[in-house]
Parts: structure tokens; C-alpha cells; sequence
């Protein structure tokens, strides 16, 4: 099928230049990706100027003509109507179970906190807030392009499936943010999920994944397993066998890439309000890298250029690592097909109080290089102790219920805040909430 609707969109690998189709279903790597090489991954080639949102309430509704999806959805024959109705069809039933749909998260200037910060009244902190988003965490936006782009298949029939009633399943390995998040949209549309999860998953979250339906798999190491996570392993052969990646990586599903950039344009539209000088930074905490990568891209279609800080802790800190390598042969931009260089996995991960960004290897590392390079940005290795007090100090001085994973990019900015002149604007986005297991910090 040719794309006649908006014939600009289009994929392209970020390490060996192949080239996909928008309008291809299910396609969701790079077609020279395999197991045994997965250094490989696809981005967009999507001019997006000037970037207006409709004024809607559903994020996916205001930027709809921005995201890949619309263009995905009207090659496959979707009108635009259609495709509103699809977006907002899935988002009534992700509202049902999650209590909630997509909406604007909110995002403002936070007096207490720049106050605390020591900033001034022309510079400040900027807080995104996404505890209160769709299964209390971003995770949800990236998976939620993914969701369109099965439900748009199946209904124009260029799924590998007939009808709903033999769906495959879908498969994340992940026992996090990303598996609740995806098992809440899974549960929604009544999909099957398979969640692949370490031997020892603490009860607390298996059952949270349970209280959404959620297959749990659990993957001891087994005596033939390569090196390598064992829930990786397992999920990858269950998508060998016809499940779908329904995860946030965009190296297993670039698809994630696309609706994780909302986070981006909702900051990038609300400034838009703001009176007095942009934003000088943005701190965004790194596990895979797909949060960064996207909510950078995101802001910057929005012309803005905020400088990226992309923030890890001393625990695990492949992506800081990485800059390094990319800075040493090349450059910070366009480092993919340097990948063997520059990015392998953290050989000694550390546990952390930020235990949601402790990957070993960040698989959108090149999209997170890129918007630091473009940016003046650079990668910031917060110490267990600015972990520590940023997750206390958020707790001491906003009523916002956030997790210590949701401030590490705060952390990210007590590391750096003595390089920070008190005029500057600054943002942090508080990712994650902090689910009735979490300690809270200790007071101080
Ligand atoms: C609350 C929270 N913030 C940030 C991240 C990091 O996102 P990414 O893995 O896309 O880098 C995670 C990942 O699990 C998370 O749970
Ligand atoms: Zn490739």
C-alpha cells in the first residue's frame, strides 16, 4: 500500500538507515533486528511545525495529526473521524479500569520548590506531574500509541489475527510501571497479557499486576540461558511464538516512541502561556531511556530547546558512560551506528532507592544522545544521596505523592544546582507515584 495521506512520515533505523513504511502493520523493529543482534532502532522522519494543540482535553485528540499513528490509521483507510472516534472509544474504556483517561497532566511552575532551590521569581522549577496519569505513571502515553496501532490493524483487517476472540497474547518483560501500565490498557480492551518478571518479584507488585488481570511469569535463570536477563529471554521467545511487544523499549517496539512525545508537547503548549523567557533545562531521569528521548523530542517539536539533562544514579550509569564513548568517536549526535562503542550493559548494578531506572543497558540511548547534543544538554550521575533527599525534599514541600524513581530527575537537578544561576527555568517531571508500599522519606 502507498502513503498518500501524509507521505513525510516514515521510520528509519537509527543504526543501519533501513527504512519502514509507515503504513506497514505491525511493525514494530528495525527488519534487520534479531534476537541475537538487537542493536537496532527505528525513529521517526515527521517534520512537526508549528505544533498546536486542538484545545481538546485528550492529549491524543490535540496532537492527533502530529502522531504517527494518524498517519498509520488514515493509510489503512481510517478517516479522520474514525480515527477520533478509535482514540476516544479506547480511552472511554482505559477510563472504566483505570479510573481515569488521558488528559492534559499538570504542569507549573512550583513556588515552594524554587523557593526551597533558592531560585528567583523570573527563574524557577517547573513541575510535570504524571502520579495522577493513567496507572499512576507516563509509562501509559508510550503504550497507548502501541494499543491504537493493534486496535486500527485489527479493525481494518491487516492484523495477523481475525476477529478479538483469537487475539495473540501481548508480552512485557518488566515488573514495574511499564508492566501495571500495560496490563491496565491490555485489561481495558479484555487483551491477554503475559508479564514476564524475575523469580523473586516481591508479592507487593506481582499482586498490583494481578489486580489487573495480568499473566505472571515468572523466569528463574534457566542452565541454558545465555547471559542476560531470564525475563528478557522468556518474553522474547513468547514473541517468537506470535505474542506482540507491548512494552517500552523502543528497540522491541518502536511504536512506544510515538505517543511517549505527548509529555513533550503538553509542556511545550502550556509555555506557550507562560510569560517571560523560556526554559533554560529539563532534568529527565534515565532507565531505558524511552521517557527522555521521547519527552525531549516532544518539547523541542514545540520550539522549544531546553538544555536535556538526562538524569542516572551512581548505581547504574550506562547511559553517562555512552556520552562519553559517543563524545570520543564522533560526536554526542547520530551515535546508533557507533552502538558497539559506546553503549553495553552496567556491569555492576548497585541497588538504589530509585529502583525504576536501574536497567543495565538504556536501549534509547541514541534518541536521548541526540536530544542532549542538539540541546547543549549533558548526562547527569546523581549520588544515592541526592536520591535520597530529592525524594524527601519533594515529599517536604508539595503535596504532590510521588515515588523515588518520579524525583530522581530531581536529583539530577540538587547535583547540578550550583552550575544553575538563579534566574534560569528549569523542569522536572515527577514520573511516577508512590504506591502504598513505599516508604515514605524520612522527614527532615
Ligand atoms: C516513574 C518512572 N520514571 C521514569 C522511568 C524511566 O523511563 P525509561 O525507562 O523510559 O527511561 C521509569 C521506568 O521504569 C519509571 O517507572
Ligand atoms: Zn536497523
Amino acid at each position: 500500500m502507498t502513503l498518500l495521506a501524509q507521505p513525510h512520515v516514515g521510520w528509519k533505523c537509527a543504526v543501519c538507515g533501513e527504512r519502514v513504511a509507515i503504513d506497514k502493520a505491525l511493525a514494530w523493529r528495525c527488519p534487520n533486528a534479531s534476537d541475537h543482534d538487537t542493536h537496532h532502532v527505528l525513529q521517526f522522519e515527521q517534520p512537526i511545525a508549528p505544533l498546536r494543540s486542538t484545545g481538546d482535553e485528550n492529549p491524543y485528540v490535540a496532537f492527533r495529526k502530529y502522531l504517527a499513528w494518524d498517519a498509520f490509521a488514515g493509510a489503512l483507510g481510517l478517516s479522520e473521524d474514525e480515527r477520533v472516534a478509535l482514540i476516544r472509544e479506547a480511552d472511554e474504556m482505559v477510563r472504566v479500569v483505570a479510573g481515569t483517561g488521558f488528559r492534559f497532566t499538570p504542569f507549573a511552575r512550583h513556588d515552594a520548590l524554587s523557593d526551597a532551590l533558592g531560585f528567583s521569581q523570573l527563574g524557577g522549577v517547573w513541575v510535570k506531574d504524571e502520579t495522577n496519569g493513567v496507572a499512576g505513571s507516563h509509562k501509559s502515553r508510550h503504550l497507548f500509541t502501541e494499543l491504537l496501532h493493534l486496535l486500527a490493524a485489527e479493525k481494518t483487517g491487516h492484523a495477523s489475527w481475525s476477529s478479538k476472540e483469537n487475539r495473540p497474547n501481548l508480552a512485557i518483560a518488566s515488573c514495574g510501571n511499564a508492566a501495571f501500565a500495560a496490563s491496565t490498557l491490555a485489561k481495558a480492551v479484555g487483551w491477554p497479557i503475559q508479564v514476564f518478571v524475575p523469580e523473586n518479584a516481591a508479592a507487593e507488585l506481582t499482586d498490583l499486576l494481578q489486580s489487573v488481570d495480568a499473566r505472571i511469569v515468572r523466569c528463574p535463570r534457566l542452565p541454558n540461558d545465555p547471559p542476560g536477563d531470564p525475563c528478557v529471554h522468556r518474553f522474547r521467545e513468547a514473541v517468537a511464538q506470535g505474542a506482540i511487544p507491548f512494552g517500552v523499549q523502543g528497540t522491541e517496539n518502536a511504536w512506544c516512541l510515538d505517543g511517549g512525545r505527548t509529555i513533550g508537547w503538553e509542556m511545550a503548549d502550556s509555555m506557550e502561556r507562560v510569560s517571560g523567557p523560556p526554559l533554560d533545562r529539563v532534568f529527565m531521569q534515565v532507565g531505558g531511556g524511552a521517557f527522555a528521548a521521547c519527552g525531549s523530542s516532544g518539547l523541542f517539536a514545540g520550539g522549544l530547546r531546553p538544555a536535556l539533562h538526562a538524569v542516572q544514579t551512581q548505581s547504574c550509569a550506562p547511559l553517562a558512560r555512552a556520552w562519553q564513548h559517543a563524545i570520543e568517536t564522533g560526536g554526542g549526535k547520530n551515535a546508533g551506528p557507533r552502538w558497539n562503542d559506546c553503549m553495553w550493559p552496567w556491569e555492576n548494578v548497585q541497588p538504589s532507592l530509585a529502583d525504576g531506572i536501574l536497567d543495565d543497558e538504556t536501549y534509547d540511548w541514541v534518541g536521548v544522545c541526540n536530544s542532549m547534543a542538539e540541546s547543549g544538554g549533558s548526562p547527569v550521575v546523581a549520588t544515592e544521596q541526592h536520591i535520597i533527599d530529592a525524594y524527601a525534599l519533594a515529599h517536604k514541600v508539595t503535596e504532590i505523592n510521588v515515588s523515588p524513581t518520579g524525583t530522581a530527575g530531581l536529583a539530577g537537578l540538587l547535583a547540578l544546582r550550583s552550575q544553575i544561576a538563579d534566574d534560569e527555568r528549569v523542569v522536572v517531571v515527577f514520573s511516577g507515584v508512590r504506591r502504598h508500599f513505599m516508604p515514605l522519606p524520612i522527614a527532615q
